[in-house]
């Protein structure tokens, strides 16, 4: 399965023909100046939560793209507000699309969109169906819930936040590794600001003195995963 990391907590992955971006914050990201918007391609674009760092892009892709925006109920509501036509609203739970089931899992963060309305609850996404099985679990603190995911899925691999300070560290996200049962571990919410800022080589060792993989992308970056 294809997989694309455009920075922050953005990245697009291909699956069953159609592609999907996640989360979309690039042109604010003065890490991602090389990557130009207008040339990202979507079917459908999946939101974790309202913050700024998250939608900063969605209605510009969603209206040049078309795609069918997938996200909280009030976000979706703040989406339709600002233009965006073609969307879909969930809440945590479960349903089907034609990319197979997605389940929309709570995290434990806030979610206010960047005019102050509501953004309902913030959440992260399981996708049992893909060419490969993924969570990615959005921003949120190391938590108790995780461990239902090894009931719904046997991932390959998973998204986690590791830059600490909005959400988990490196070391939260390691032990979020055991609970979801998941030795790959693809790592973002890093760098971007001076908060979240990470020594890649002593994350990258942590993890691997543990067995398992953490891999932190180039921003631009396609991997085969
Ligand atoms: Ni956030
Ligand atoms: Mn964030």
């Amino acid at each position: 399965m294809k997989f694309t990391f455009y920075g922050h907590s953005c990245f697009a992955i291909e699956t069953g023909g159609n592609k999907i971006l996640f989360d979309p914050f690039i042109s604010g990201n003065e890490l991602a100046k090389h990557i130009d918007i207008d040339k990202i391609e979507a079917d459908y674009i999946l939101v974790s939560h309202g913050h700024g760092d998250h939608v900063g892009d969605l209605v510009h892709i969603a209206q040049r793209t078309g795609a069918k925006v997938i996200a909280a109920y009030e976000l979706i509501n703040w989406a339709q507000k600002n233009g965006v036509k073609n969307v879909h609203p969930i809440n945590l739970g479960s349903t089907t699309f034609e990319f197979g089931k997605l389940r929309f899992l709570p995290a434990w963060h806030s979610s206010t969109m960047p005019d102050g309305s509501a953004g309902g609850s913030a959440g992260g996404f399981l996708m049992p169906d893909a060419e490969k099985k993924f969570y990615y679990s959005g921003d949120t603190a190391l938590m108790m819930d995780m461990q239902l995911v090894p009931r719904f899925a046997k991932l390959d691999f998973a998204v986690l936040p590791i830059g600490g300070n909005f959400t988990m560290d490196a070391d939260d996200a390691l032990i979020a590794a055991e609970f979801i049962q998941c030795d790959k571990i693809i790592g973002v919410h890093f760098d971007t600001f001076g908060y979240i800022k990470v020594n890649h080589e002593e994350v990258i060792a942590k993890f691997k003195a543990a067995g398992k993989e953490l891999i932190l992308l180039e921003i631009g970056e396609t991997i085969s995963i």
